[in-house]
């Protein structure tokens, strides 16, 4: 980090936020595959675009097609995925934007590292709870089947671990809940919390 110099930008974040009329923050979105995060974060960002309100969803499966295609699944490259993950949300922070990460993050220590890159109002942990039993009837891409044959290593829940958040701000039970009621009690959050 030697001879290189932090340049304060001239729009602030509270700039942006003035102009959006709104908070910026992260829902960190955290569960096994097949809980329902990636169509809960979409469900949430399209609700609130069409309310005018500036969203951006960054989720696992897209993400490694490009920043981190080099990262495969083992515990450091989990790590490293989430760092990456952690390090851009917060330039989406910064930009004024409210961020939906869907990502499995299955480390505890993982997540609280991306929550201290962050202010105390900018990081809502959110718990998309489902027992692995209801993901795997799910299996919407066939992955469980497939792990379960042992074609696919390290997989989350079945032969790598995954971490239940300790103290989430959130917990959505997509396997007691619909989509729509989800995304209600996600959005009822916000709107608490001021967010909105
Ligand atoms: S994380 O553990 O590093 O946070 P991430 O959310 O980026 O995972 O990617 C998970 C997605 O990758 C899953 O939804 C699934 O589609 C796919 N995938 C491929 N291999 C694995 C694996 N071994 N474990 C979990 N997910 C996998």
């Amino acid at each position: 980090m030697s001879n290189i110099v932090w340049h304060d930008t001239t729009i602030t974040k509270q700039n942006r936020r003035d102009k959006n009329k709104h908070h910026s923050a992260v829902f960190w979105f955290t569960g096994l595959s097949g809980s329902g995060k990636s169509t809960i974060a979409n469900a949430a960002a399209k609700k609130l675009f069409d309310l005018q309100v500036q969203t951006y969803v960054l989720d696992g499966d897209n993400v490694r097609h490009g920043l981190n295609k080099d990262l495969g699944f083992s515990d450091e490259a989990r790590k490293e995925n989430i760092r990456r993950i952690g390090e851009v949300a917060k330039l989406f922070v910064d930009s004024g934007q409210l961020v939906f990460t869907a990502f499995i993050s299955p480390f505890q220590e993982d997540r609280d590292t991306v929550r201290s890159l962050l202010e105390a109002d900018e990081f809502v942990e959110v718990h998309v709870k489902c027992p692995i039993e209801e993901c795997e009837t799910r299996d919407p891409k066939g992955l469980y089947q497939k792990a379960r044959k042992g074609e696919i290593p390290e997989f989350t829940g079945i032969s790598s671990p995954y971490e239940e958040p300790v103290n989430p701000e959130l917990i959505l039970e997509t396997d007691r809940f619909s989509i729509d009621e989800c995304v209600e009690q996600l959005i009822d959050y916000m709107k608490k919390r001021n967010f909105l």
